[in-house]
């Protein structure tokens, strides 16, 4: 059922112990408008699916690809979480098993699904009840190279990351985390695998860390872009090379999906910081759902943090819900490049369909009037034949096991982008670069 424009939704959501009832105004948005509130929550009309298969495309992944860096790869694996065959098996389990969640319904993989490149093709997750988020579940491919997790990097460790979904309402729907191990525990064979991993019975943080050592084995490299770096010049066609070039002129994509600072050998394609780029700075008034954040989520509460950022429209806010800085105000982290055509749609809110979307965003420079527009973001004045190169430079950064949906989501994304460019704004991108307006007084 589509809901009306500007329609005033109530939401309740619960932050640390306390329940708030939080009024919010629902504008037009692809990605919510198949939605229904019932009880409390947006439930989706698309229900979840069964849990997808644990199949070769789940498992862990080696070392010797073309392109991992070594030693950057080593120096992450932490000392107190040491990986091992049986610890990684045991969170591969746990990853793909539903009854981490409530009602044993919903597992990590159920949002994170290897056939989409542990993604859920959604622009925002449904969990729980097919309860609606809203964000975007980004991969879980490379993620041990991030510095922090989350689109706010609100957990600092993929083991600290692990323990929010579970008990967050709309995710996995445990009340806490200890009930998800009482789960666990009353099965004999996961008693064994704990023991012999742990040495012990099952617990929260050795759950967590069997979960985390599974993620810390997932790299995905060796895509033909990898290949070209390596030296394979016929690698990557004509078109993916002019736009490697325009990612690192004009484009100035490099001015944050950088390559390492240490090396000229790209790894992620991020500099690990956040950014205000524009994403869906027009749909929020960010001031007063700063306001908003200031009244209702405590400082520093992770769990009340994450449920605001699930739950709430303050997910808008991005990293100020968790610094509280001006500076931070709707900036998110600048996600990792590869694989990223095969995880469509984009950005956090999932409000990009295509990478044309995306270009077309870039292009103009975001459009909009944004005091807290990063400074780095202008009009760019790419023409349509260099936007087809960018993709297609993103379009090489995809691993050798997607190959094949690559392939189709290519030809998908160009098909719709042929029909549909709803981003696209020429005056602007190839207008001057807009004064931005200053940020209200406080
Ligand atoms: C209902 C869907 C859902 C479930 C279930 C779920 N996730 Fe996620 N996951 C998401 C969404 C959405 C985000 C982004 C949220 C945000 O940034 O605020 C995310 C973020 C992450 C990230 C951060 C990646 C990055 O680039 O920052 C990791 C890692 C992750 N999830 C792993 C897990 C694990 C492990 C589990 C199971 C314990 C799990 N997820 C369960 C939807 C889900
Ligand atoms: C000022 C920093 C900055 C610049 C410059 C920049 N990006 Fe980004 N990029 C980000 C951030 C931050 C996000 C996440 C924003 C969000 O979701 O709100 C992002 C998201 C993306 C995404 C979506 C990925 C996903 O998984 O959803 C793609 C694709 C992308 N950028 C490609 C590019 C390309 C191509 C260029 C150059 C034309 C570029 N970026 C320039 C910071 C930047």
């Amino acid at each position: 059922m589509r809901l009306a424009r500007q329609a005033t939704i109530k939401l309740l959501f619960v932050a640390g112990s306390a329940i708030y009832v939080v009024a919010c105004s629902n504008e037009e948005d692809a990605s919510r408008s198949d939605s229904t509130t019932m009880g409390a929550f947006a439930v989706s009309s698309h229900p979840l699916g069964p849990i997808p298969p644990d199949d070769s495309l789940a498992r862990p992944k080696a070392m010797n690809q073309v392109g991992v860096p070594m030693v950057l790869t080593r120096s992450l694996l932490p000392k107190d979480n040491p990986q091992t065959p049986e610890k990684v098996a045991l969170g591969e389990r746990l990853f793909f098993d539903g009854r981490l969640s409530a009602n044993g319904t919903v597992a990590c993989a159920s949002c994170h699904d290897p056939r989409l490149a542990f993604t859920d093709g959604r622009p925002v997750s449904v969990g729980f009840a097919n309860r609606i988020g809203q964000r975007n579940a980004p991969t879980v491919l490379n993620a041990l190279y991030n510095k922090t997790q989350f689109w706010d990097g609100r957990a600092p460790t993929l083991e600290q990351q692990a323990g929010l979904p579970i008990v967050n309402p709309v995710e996995m729907g445990q009340q806490t985390l200890d009930a998800a191990v009482a789960h666990v525990a009353a099965i004999a064979e996961y008693r064994a695998m704990f023991r012999r991993v742990f040495g012990r019975p099952p617990n929260g943080p050795d759950l967590l860390r069997a979960l985390a050592s599974y993620e810390r084995s997932q790299l995905s490299f060796d895509s033909p872009f990898d290949h070209y770096v390596a030296g394979d010049s016929s690698a990557i066609d004509a078109s993916a090379k002019r736009g490697w070039v325009l990612f690192n002129t004009r484009g100035r994509c490099n001015l944050c999906h950088a390559v390492s600072d240490t090396t000229k050998w790209p790894t992620t394609f991020t500099d690990d910081t956040f950014h205000n780029i524009g994403v869906g700075i027009v749909r929020h008034r960010v001031v007063a759902l700063a306001r908003q954040a200031e009244r209702l989520v405590k400082r520093g509460d992770t769990i009340a943090v994450d449920r605001a950022a699930i739950l709430s429209p303050m997910s808008a806010l991005g990293r100020y819900l968790v610094t509280r800085k001006d500076s931070d105000m709707a900036s998110f982290k600048t996600p990792d490049l590869r694989n990223v055509l095969v995880t469509a749609p984009y950005f956090h809110d999932g409000s990009h369909a295509t990478l044309w979307d995306v270009m077309d965003h870039y292009n103009k420079g975001a459009g909009t009037q944004n005091p807290f527009l990063d400074a780095d973001i202008q009009p760019l004045a790419l023409r349509e034949t260099e936007i087809d190169d960018l993709v297609a430079m993103m379009a090489s950064l995809t691993s050798p096991a997607y190959k094949a949906l690559g392939i189709r989501e290519l030809a998908r994304q160009r098909q719709l982008s042929r029909t549909s460019r709803p981003q696209r704004d020429s005056a602007r991108a190839f207008g001057p670069k807009p004064v931005q307006p200053k940020p209200p007084a406080p």
